[in-house]
């Protein structure tokens, strides 16, 4: 069980993922009425669903302006299914659906350099067979560059899965996804969802470090899928956050912006999954640390219910 969220702390984290501002300006502007918050909204940030108390501690947050309102609603799209495997990757409900070949070009030819016996036989390790699989893995070229693998980390039972892109340096140093200064941000919006890393289980789409902290390719992340999938499985969460595009490609055998698709719930399987900006991007666009936030609010949706 968590320590009850430390009021304080929780203000700080807050202001660290730069939500703070936008929080205490809504909740003026909101006593001010309408004009003062539109007027409010285009000083602060053109992204201004920002949190509000109240979204801090409901489901789904509304959006509060136009602007905010303009992203399409989250709607169900079941046509999207996980990338090829020899066996469907959540094939645990007797409604799920086959899996079927990803649709994407790059997506397609990735899945050609996959070998299906080693996916199958992936798809039966257990937790402990699996890292160590990962952690020998020389399945793609990032091996020979790695200082080691990656697994994961957290709560083998958790309701929510983050999956990011790929170890940075210090992942690579110290063998834990998330823990340079993406993760201090990972860290302040699972904080601010009033969550820690034991309460959910973050993994990457890929296990090994891309060198200079490229964007893995699709082959790299089509190599390293089956070990995502299993994660997936094992873990058997109640919603997925695709953090970025390469996470989003892995999750869903397509190539998506994310942009695009935020505001949309696509599914592995029958795992819901919210596709929102990686933490890194954000660093450089805390802009749209809001509109993450939202997408972060839609995931806590998921997992609750
Ligand atoms: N970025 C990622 O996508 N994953 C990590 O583990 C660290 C940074």
């Amino acid at each position: 069980m968590n320590a009850p969220v430390d009021e304080k702390e929780r203000f700080a984290r807050l202001e660290e993922m730069g939500l703070t501002p936008l929080w205490r300006l809504r909740t003026r502007l909101q006593a001010a009425g309408e004009e003062g918050e539109a007027k409010g909204a285009h000083r602060e940030s053109s992204a201004v669903a920002a949190p509000t108390d109240q979204a801090l501690d409901t489901p789904l947050q509304k959006p509060a302006t136009a602007a905010a309102a303009s992203p399409a609603p989250a709607r169900e799209r079941p046509r999207v299914q996980p990338p090829r495997l020899s066996s469907s990757p959540v094939g645990r409900r007797p409604d799920h659906p086959p899996v079927s070949a990803p649709s994407a070009p790059s997506a397609s030819a990735s899945a050609r350099t996959v070998d299906p016996e080693r996916a199958a036989r992936i798809a039966t390790l257990d937790w402990e067979a699996l890292e160590a699989e990962i952690r020998a893995c020389t399945a793609c070229p990032l091996h020979r560059t790695r200082t080691q693998a990656v697994p994961g980390v957290g709560n083998r039972q958790a309701r929510w899965m983050f999956v990011g892109e790929g170890p940075g340096r210090e992942e690579d140093r110290r063998g834990e996804p998330f823990v340079g200064p993406a993760g201090k941000l990972l860290d302040a919006m699972l904080f601010a969802l009033g969550l820690d890393r034991t309460r959910v289980y973050i993994a990457n789409a890929v296990k090994c470090r891309p060198p200079d902290n490229r964007t893995p390719t699709p082959e790299e992340i089509a190599a390293c899928a089956p070990f995502l999938f299993r994660q997936i499985e094992l873990v058997r969460p109640k919603v997925l956050v695709a953090l970025g595009r390469p996470a989003a490609l892995a999750l869903l055998g397509e190539e998506i912006k994310i942009a695009q698709a935020r505001g949309q719930i696509f599914r592995y399987g029958d795992i819901p999954v919210v596709v929102t900006y990686h933490p890194a991007y954000l660093l450089r666009n805390p802009a749209d640390k809001a509109k993450a936030w939202e997408d972060l609010c839609r995931a806590r949706a998921l997992a609750e219910g």
